[in-house]
């Protein structure tokens, strides 16, 4: 599992937009990962998962309209995905009333580190090729 330390600028896909919404949510896992290793676990949980309802409203359609933009052929696929997180994300808000926090935030942390990795350092770097 990489870590969540600094930022790098070997994760941009090359679009100042979509690079400093990647940067925003690289910082999220970071601040949440120290939290949780902490010993006071002074995390809101609604708090995140509100941060990232917001988020992903933002960013994937920012992100989808660059690809429309550029024709990015592998758009509806892309889109799907998005769709996939939005929805883990509102399950989770929706758990928030049944589920144990601590619970929830560690499947948050986990959906979204590897979100990180799987999509965005993968599936969002092949816009790259694109953006030129
Ligand atoms: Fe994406």
């Amino acid at each position: 599992m990489m870590e969540f330390i600094e930022w790098s600028d070997d994760y941009c896909v090359g679009n100042n937009l979509i690079d400093i919404q990647h940067k925003l949510f690289f910082e999220m896992v970071k601040d949440l990962s120290n939290r949780m290793g902490s010993d006071k676990h002074d995390v809101k949980a609604k708090d995140i998962i509100q941060f990232l309802q917001d988020y992903v409203d933002m960013h994937f359609s920012a992100e989808e309209a660059i690809m429309s933009e550029v024709s990015f052929p592998d758009i509806q696929d892309h889109q799907a995905i998005h769709n996939e997180f939005s929805k883990n994300i509102q399950r989770f808000s929706d758990e928030l009333h049944s589920d144990e926090v601590s619970h929830i935030l560690d499947k948050v942390l986990t959906l979204t580190q590897n979100w990180f990795l799987e999509h965005i350092l993968t599936q969002d770097k092949q816009l790259m090729k694109y953006l030129h």
